[in-house]
């Protein structure tokens, strides 16, 4: 009788237990480490090991008899990708899954407008809740060493410090709608040539003060809940599963408590993946773009051959368990929080935004005697000539091709804007398809294109050459780098020709990259139009009609020539490197670094673009010139609107150290502010910059150190154009 009492209320007893525990991971109420924590002990080793790798090409286990739900990723960091057949990367042809895409991220760093960004994070942030996304790949954020890497466009510039100051909002609006989102591609993915394997050797300071600044910021002050891998090595090691990167810097020093996803096939073997920081495994045999294995999902480095290392004593639990903790945390984090907001998806606010975004990114290279802008009814015959005109620019270019609800091309959003009675189109040159992984040239007749568009020129009034590169392979395109500088299809044979016929033309100019222009003395303006998605004719045409004021700055610096830039500026091994390793001779001097140091006049500088209107800056003042290592420089000066449109301006201050112990670079941008001004009007503007911003990575104590002495704060309008400055002695 005893006995059977005791086994009823021992019975009752482990039934409670059990459902008190079940219930702490499902009480949403409850602090988030709480359930991960009893969420972790309801799980057995294989289903914790279940977690850490895909059971599909975009998708990893959660625990279904627990509820759990399982791992959602979608790409891409411009817009959400259509839904992908179970294994393969081909689209499984939903009809409810073609997004807004938004502009490319080379064109949101070319707003400098960090509301921008939140915008942009929070429109992409709804499209991917409501395709009940767990996580968005992206944004992007490696920086634009050489204008050959053919994913610069899914990039934020040059600037350490511009790419940081953009993507935090970005992913603070993503995971406002309770989607993570994931950093890429963690690190030095800076070239796609031998993208898989090139080994990446670099100095500790090129290493800290380049290329890691926008990821610890996406870290630190994003909170971003996860991180993809770079395919790349760095110093010896995958970048997947590097204990240097992911281990020490990322989750030691960083104190990144989310979620590493490798990049698709990226990992290598099951002893690093296991040891060395990795937590989900993707694509493991698929590269991203051109080799598609199938490859069993349970024969991942972090299945079975881990779940056997477990068993065996190889591997050690811990380390597992800290991989299922990041799992369940991400998971509670966004699916299963009780504070996750609906999503929207191809809302018109989306596209309003989308287009906002557009306007602000689009930048004015050149505008002789004040040729633009072409207000509506100006000209009765306006010939639009160039493929990008009507070809869709969301389409190609690798993981980041988009099926889209709509795209308004440069065509049609120029025939909307000035009436399609008015508007004469011809080709001019052909690309080709575009395909992944190769390239076939189009097999259209180049000579009659260009002797079709130059007739065409002859009698307009105006001639809109709407060309750059495309998203075909080897131009602005994943898995391989562009094969030169300059404009392809023969585009600038072409524009000379037209130039010939009618001196009235203006260039538009579709890339993420910088590109040769032997034709600039010669055109009387140019504009920088990027890959701006689905309003990007709408946007473009807004722009040139003079309805919206171009305010966008160049996110990096148009070389005159290729070996101008550092990566370019030495032997092979700089770049690409001999297949093994590549070495970036160029250290902390990249982009305008390079350029200003080396007294290397740039076509077109970093942060320049210009405006409609004019601006005026007082001399600037400091609020304090002897400041302390821990301080705040306040940097005030007015800006004045001098012209009759209303416009924005974007005022950069650039530090410079003229005596250090180190090298340092000519400048280095240190603070920036778009202001937006009516006519006439003026507003005193303070920048704030923190003394801890100067300072250097010292390679022998491994830490950042501010050096004492004398520094000077520029304030200009693009980093060569400096209209004052003070100095600030630092104790
Ligand atoms: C790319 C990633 C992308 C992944 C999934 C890879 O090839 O490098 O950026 O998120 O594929 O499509």
């Amino acid at each position: 009788m005893k006995s059977i009492i005791l086994s009823i209320v021992l019975g009752i007893s482990i039934m409670v237990t059990a459902q008190q525990k079940t219930q702490v991971y499902l009480d949403v109420t409850k602090p988030i480490e709480d359930r991960v924590e009893n969420a972790l002990s309801l799980l057995t080793t294989k289903e914790k090991v279940e977690l850490c790798h895909a059971q599909s090409k975009f998708s990893s286990k959660g625990v279904a008899r627990l509820g759990i739900p399982d791992v959602w990723s979608s790409d891409g960091s411009h817009g959400v990708s259509d839904e992908k057949l179970w294994d393969e990367w081909s689209g499984a042809q939903w009809t409810n899954d073609s997004c807004t895409a938004f502009p490319a991220l080379t064109a949101l760093a070319a707003t400098f407008n960090p509301e921008m960004a939140l915008q942009f994070g929070k429109s992409i942030g709804e499209e991917a809740r409501h395709r009940e996304k767990t996580i968005l790949l992206g944004p992007g954020v490696n920086i634009y060493r050489s204008p050959l890497n053919g994913r610069n466009f899914e990039y934020m510039g040059e600037d350490p410090y511009l790419a940081s100051r953009l993507v935090v909002p970005y992913i603070q609006g993503v995971q406002s709608c309770g989607v993570a989102a994931c950093v890429k591609h963690f690190a030095l993915n800076n070239q796609e040539i031998s993208r898989g394997e090139i080994n990446v050797n670099l100095s500790d300071r090129a290493l800290h003060e380049i290329y890691l600044p926008a990821f610890k910021a996406a870290v630190q002050e994003g909170k971003a809940w996860s991180i993809m891998g770079a395919y790349n090595k760095f110093r010896g090691e995958h970048c997947c599963h590097s204990d240097l990167l992911l281990n020490k810097i990322l989750k030691q020093d960083w104190k990144f408590d989310g979620v590493v996803v490798s990049d698709w096939g990226g990992v290598h073997n099951t002893d690093e993946a296991v040891n060395n920081g990795l937590d989900i495994e993707m694509g493991t045999y698929t590269n991203g773009l051109t080799t598609q294995g199938h490859f069993p999902f349970s024969s991942y480095y972090l299945a079975n051959p881990f779940l056997k290392g477990i068993k065996e004593g190889k591997y050690d639990m811990a380390k597992l368990d800290d991989k299922a903790r990041r799992i369940l945390r991400i998971i509670f984090r966004t699916t299963m929080s009780a504070n996750r907001p609906f999503g929207r998806f191809v809302s018109p606010e989306h596209s309003e935004v989308a287009r906002k975004i557009a306007q602000e990114a689009i930048v004015l290279l050149k505008n002789e005697n004040n040729m633009l802008p072409i207000p509506a009814g100006k000209y009765k015959k306006i010939a639009v000539i160039g493929e990008n005109a009507a070809r869709s620019l969301v389409v190609g270019g690798g993981s980041t091709s988009l099926k889209v609800a709509y795209e308004v091309s440069p065509l049609q959003g120029l025939k909307d804007k000035y009436g399609k009675e008015h508007i004469v189109y011809s080709m001019g040159y052909a690309s080709g398809p575009s395909l992944y992984g190769r390239e076939e040239p189009s097999k259209l007749n180049a000579d009659s294109l260009l002797n079709a568009a130059v007739e065409v020129a002859k009698t307009a009034d105006v001639v809109f050459f709407v060309g750059g590169l495309n998203k075909n392979y080897f131009q602005d395109c994943e898995s391989g780098d562009r094969k030169s500088l300059s404009l392809p299809f023969g585009e600038d044979k072409l524009i000379e020709s037209l130039r010939k016929v009618n001196q009235n033309i203006v260039v538009i100019l579709a890339s993420g990259n910088a590109i040769t222009m032997p034709w600039l003395q010669n055109t009387p303006a140019v504009v920088q139009a990027w890959y701006l998605g689905s309003e990007a004719g709408n946007a473009l045409a807004d722009v040139l009609s003079g309805d919206v004021n171009p305010s966008g700055k160049l996110p990096f610096s148009f070389p005159k020539k290729l070996n101008d830039i550092g990566a370019h500026s030495f032997d092979k091994l700089c770049y690409p490197g001999d297949s093994v390793n590549v070495q970036y001779k160029e250290d902390i001097l990249v982009g305008y670094r390079w350029l200003d140091t080396k007294k290397i006049a740039p076509l077109f500088p970093f942060g320049y673009g210009m405006s409609y209107t004019t601006f005026d800056f007082s001399k600037p003042t400091v609020d304090e010139t002897g400041v302390k290592a821990d301080g705040i420089v306040k940097v005030s000066f007015s800006l004045t609107n001098t012209g009759k449109i209303d416009g924005a301006e974007t005022a950069q201050l650039y530090m410079s150290k003229s005596k250090s112990s180190v090298t340092r670079a000519a400048k280095e941008l240190k603070a920036f502010k778009k202001v937006f001004l009516k006519a006439g009007e003026t507003k005193m503007v303070t920048l704030e910059v923190p003394v801890s911003s100067f300072a250097y990575y010292n390679e022998n104590k491994r830490a950042w150190e501010v050096e004492p002495g004398s520094y000077t704060l520029m304030l200009g309008s693009s980093s060569r154009d400096m209209k004052g400055k003070v100095d600030v002695n630092v104790r």
